[in-house]
């Protein structure tokens, strides 16, 4: 499966305005991986992964989705296999109503309409929204909106799932559900978050940025007992290791 291969070598990216967002960063996700990318705010976390969909293109270094370097040129082929969740839902969605937001990448493969529409409830009753798909996307609440541009991601069955900051504004039964979900979808993940406890759950590796550099990458288990990375990184020990009695069952 070396189309799902995701390997960065030695990434840059200055924002126009001159901010460094990163600076030299190199990994190698292979297919089936599922890797949380975490960091303080500012790390560079968003950066990476608007790299991944080339929806921002390097300034130098090297970034692949399989075959297929990530240039303007490629941006097509690139798109169809990662499927990114946006941190802010209001980037995703744009369409008069709930429906047409899910529908539209579909119907824009030409895939036929009785197929995008059995398609779209499918993926809308597995975000647990399938009530929200009459509603203007931008008169819903933050976790509604959410769970919708998941929805958008999810129904184009990506091979490479990226996430930016998925469990943020999500009510704790959403976000149960849809870390279920997650750990249902065998292909490559991968997902900023401050979640750790997610991130536990859910990856075996974890990718620790910091002032636009990796600082660790490795499993995830082994580094979130690194205090001093940790807190470094602005971050807490998830709850689980904490001993807490409640969240330790
Ligand atoms: N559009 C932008 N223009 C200029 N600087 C930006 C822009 N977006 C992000 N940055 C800066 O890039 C750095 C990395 O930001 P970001 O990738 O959003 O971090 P994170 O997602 O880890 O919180 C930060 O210093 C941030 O201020
Ligand atoms: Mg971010």
């Amino acid at each position: 499966m070396s189309h799902h291969i995701v390997e960065a070598k030695n990434l840059h990216y200055t924002y126009p305005d001159g901010t460094v967002g990163l600076n030299g960063v190199s990994f190698l996700i292979t297919h089936g991986e599922s890797v949380a990318l975490v960091g303080e705010n500012g790390a560079g976390k968003s950066t990476l992964l608007l790299h991944l969909n080339g929806y921002l293109l390097s300034n130098h270094g090297e970034l692949r989705i399989g075959e297929y370097p990530v240039t303007s040129k490629n941006l097509k082929s690139v798109r169809r296999s990662v499927g990114m969740v946006f941190q802010d839902p209001d980037d995703q969605l744009f369409m008069p109503t709930v429906f047409d937001d899910v529908a539209f990448g579909l119907l824009n493969l030409g895939v036929p309409e009785a197929e995008v529409e059995h398609k779209v409830i499918q993926a809308l009753e597995i975000v647990g929204v399938p009530h929200l798909q009459k509603r203007p996307p931008y008169k819903l609440s933050g976790g509604e909106k959410r769970s919708v541009a998941i929805a958008t991601v999810l129904v184009m069955s990506p091979d490479i799932l990226v996430m930016d900051e998925p469990t943020s504004s999500l009510d704790p039964k959403s976000r149960s559900r849809l870390i279920a979900l997650l750990k249902t979808f065998k292909h490559t993940k991968i997902i900023a978050t401050h979640d750790l406890d997610m991130a536990l759950d859910l990856c075996e590796r974890t990718i620790v940025l910091h002032h636009g550099q990796i600082t660790a990458d490795g499993q995830t288990r082994f580094l979130f007992q690194d205090e001093h990375l940790l807190l470094q990184s602005g971050l807490e020990k998830p709850l689980k290791m904490q001993g807490c009695p409640i969240c330790s069952r």
